[in-house]
């Protein structure tokens, strides 16, 4: 979808997912989309690094709009716990999307400003290179990085 293209939904019809409903932007788009009665999974419910329960809670909720606001924050412990990281910031956006492509819905994933240097005033396209000077080697940026680079 181009950025000039806008898709409409009847709001009694339009299902939302949130997923990391439990975290801090997860508890205010709840709030946000609430509404919309959404769809709200945290970890205990949906393991965004799990692939094929990935695929398997989109066929079943068939959500129109999926939005990630799961993530592994800790940036302390995304030094110690590597692998964990690239999974959760690294890998899991791309599972996301492309099970949100095959469910047909949209995907809305989060960027963070250890990707962006946010000092573009007029905000990010999902074509900008990513740039996170503040701390370029440190794993949290680089696991988030490869999340942009996975969801598409
Ligand atoms: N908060 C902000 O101001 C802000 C600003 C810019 C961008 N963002 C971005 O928004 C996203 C969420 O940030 P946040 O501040 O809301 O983080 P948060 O409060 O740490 O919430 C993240 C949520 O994801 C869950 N989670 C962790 N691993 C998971 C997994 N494998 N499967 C499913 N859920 C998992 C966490 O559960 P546990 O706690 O049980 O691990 C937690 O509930 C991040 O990508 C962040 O970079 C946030």
């Amino acid at each position: 979808m181009s950025d000039s293209e806008c898709v409409c939904y009847d709001d009694e019809t339009m299902k939302v997912l949130i997923l990391g409903a439990k975290g801090m932007l997860g508890t205010d788009l709840s709030k946000v989309f609430a509404d919309e009665q959404p769809y709200l999974l945290d970890k205990e419910e949906l393991d965004i690094t799990q692939r094929e329960e990935i695929s398997a809670c989109f066929f079943r909720l068939k959500p129109d709009v999926v939005i990630n606001a799961a993530a592994y924050t800790d940036v302390d412990g995304c030094e110690t716990n590597k692998e964990l990281a690239m999974k959760v910031n690294g890998e899991a956006p791309g599972y996301l999307a492309a099970a949100a492509k095959d469910a047909g819905a949209i995907f809305v994933h989060y960027s963070t400003d250890y990707v962006f240097d946010g000092k573009k005033s007029e905000g990010y396209s999902e074509k900008d290179e990513p740039a996170s000077p503040k701390l370029p080697l440190r794993p949290r940026s680089e696991a988030s990085q490869r999340g942009e680079e996975q969801r598409g």
